[in-house]
Formats: structure tokens, C-alpha cells, sequence
């Protein structure tokens, strides 16, 4: 099954992808983790992308397509994955339809996770994560258990994020108006929108979204099965 996750920053895409690859056995495919791991290892592609990121700002099209064109070259996808802040403008979209149409394949749905700007704000400004193993944490909601270190590898010293800053979150939010929440009527056109209410508590969103996957997968199995019989 091939999944995209869409929301603003901040609407808990990172952490919904990473309970459902777990319950599902899907990978979770995340441009902002691999921009991250690429500024953190000052590569050519790192540098050029930190300036855009931590401004809050869009790496350019054609560099995160050709990231997304390089990992699914790759074999190890398993059953599937779920794109966790990809494709995120109209162009984007569009390379993805090419790619997945050149593989005979196309994604399932798109899961619209909404969560008004005033909660963003809220929850960017207190998020932590986990430099090793990208565990997310937020001070007040999904505090470490023990101080300043992981609770899923014990890693101590977990990081505010760059692009947490009231500027940074501010320009985020604009860019995702004008940018990416036009992709919520380019895949209504293709009938793939689901939204979920993003502002219960991660258990009741998770469940949302996992209670609609598992049909799917349901309903894709019995359709295999008929065109067998
Ligand atoms: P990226 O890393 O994708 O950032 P983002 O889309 O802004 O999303 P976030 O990671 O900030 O939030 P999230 O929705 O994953 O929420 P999370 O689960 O962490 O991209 C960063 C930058 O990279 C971009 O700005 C851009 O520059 C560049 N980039 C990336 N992809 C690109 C692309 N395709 N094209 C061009 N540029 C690209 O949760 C947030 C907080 O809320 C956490 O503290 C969490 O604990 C808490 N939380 C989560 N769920 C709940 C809940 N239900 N209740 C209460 N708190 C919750």
C-alpha cells in the first residue's frame, strides 16, 4: 500500500507515519528526515537545503524530486510506504503521478490530517526530538520520561528543531496555505482525500487513520481475489 500523509507543520504527520508503518509494516518515506540527515552531514545537497529550511521556506522542487526519484529506485520498500511531508506543491504531485505511472503503480489515498493554526503554534513551539532515532516529543503533551533523554534508544540530548522558531512556524504556515493545501483539491480530482480531525489526543488519531487503512487493505485484498477467481 502506498500512503501520503498531508497537513500543515506541525499537524503530527511525523508521528502518525510513525505508529502506522509500525502497526502496518509499511516504511515511512520523509522528506524533512532525509533533508535533515543530508544538513547534518554537510553534504552539497545539505547546505543547499538548510538555508530554505530554516527559514521556514520550500527546498526547490526539482532537489526533493530527484531525492524521492532516488529512493524508490531502491528495493528495500517492502509492502509499501507511507510519504510523511511529500509531495507538498502542485508540481510535486504531478512528478509523483509520472513516477508511480511509469512503475504501473499509484498511491491508495491521501490522508488529510487537519489541525487549525492556533494548535500548530502550540505544538511546534514545545516539540523535542531525538537526534538518533527521530523519536518525536512534545514538553507539555509527550514529555521524555527521563529528562533530556530518549525513551525508545536512550540517546541523551534531544534538539528544538531549527524551524521551531515563532518566525520560522509563521512562514511554514503561509507557505503550506499558498503552496501545499492546493494538493487537497488535486486529489479530491482523484477522488483520494480522507481527512481526519488531527486535534484528539496521537491515540485517537492514530486509531482514525488505522481503522480507515486496515479497510482499505481489506477491500484491495477481496478485489485481488475476485480478479483471481
Ligand atoms: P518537515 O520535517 O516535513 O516538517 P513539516 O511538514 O513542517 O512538519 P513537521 O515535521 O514540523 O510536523 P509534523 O506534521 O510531522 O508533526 P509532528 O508529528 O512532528 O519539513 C521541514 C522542512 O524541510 C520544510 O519546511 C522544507 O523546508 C523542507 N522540506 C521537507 N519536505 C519538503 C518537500 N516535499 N518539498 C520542499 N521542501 C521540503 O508533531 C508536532 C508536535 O506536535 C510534536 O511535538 C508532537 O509530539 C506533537 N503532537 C503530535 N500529535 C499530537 C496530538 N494528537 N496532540 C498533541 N500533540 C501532538
Amino acid at each position: 500500500m502506498k500512503v501520503i500523509f498531508l497537513g500543515p507543520p506541525g499537524a503530527g504527520k511525523g508521528t502518525q507515519a510513525k505508529r502506522a508503518v509500525s502497526a502496518l509494516g509499511l516504511v515511512q518515506l520523509s522528506t524533512g528526515d532525509m533533508l535533515r540527515a543530508a544538513k547534518a552531514s554537510d553534504t552539497e545537497l545539505g547546505l543547499e537545503a538548510a538555508s530554505y529550511m530554516d527559514s521556514g521556506r520550500l527546498v526547490p522542487d526539482e532537489v526533493v524530486i530527484g531525492l524521492i526519484a532516488e529512493r524508490l529506485g531502491e528495493s528495500s520498500l517492502g509492502n509499501g510506504f507511507i510519504f510523511d511531508g511529500f509531495p507538498r506543491t502542485i508540481p510535486q504531485a504531478e512528478s509523483l503521478d509520472v513516477l508511480m505511472a511509469n512503475a504501473n503503480d499509484s498511491i491508495a489515498c491521501v490522508i488529510n490530517i487537519k489541525v487549525p493554526d492556533e494548535e500548530i503554534v502550540r505544538r511546534l513551539s514545545q516539540r523535542r526530538s531525538c537526534p538518533s532515532c527521530g523519536e518525536i516529543y512534545h514538553l507539555e503533551f509527550f514529555p521524555p520520561k527521563n529528562d533530556d533523554f530518549c525513551d525508545q534508544c536512550g540517546h541523551k540530548g534531544l534538539f528544538h528543531r531549527a524551524d521551531d522558531t515563532k518566525d520560522a512556524i509563521e512562514k511554514r504556515l503561509e507557505v503550506y496555505h499558498q503552496q501545499t493545501s492546493p494538493l487537497i483539491d488535486y486529489y479530491s480530482g482523484q477522488e483520494k482525500i480522507v481527512d481526519i480531525d488531527g486535534t484528539g489526543s496521537a491515540d485517537a488519531v492514530h486509531n482514525s487513520i488505522l481503522g480507515f487503512l486496515n479497510k482499505l487493505g481489506q477491500e484491495k485484498i477481496d478485489l485481488d481475489k475476485k480478479k483471481v477467481g
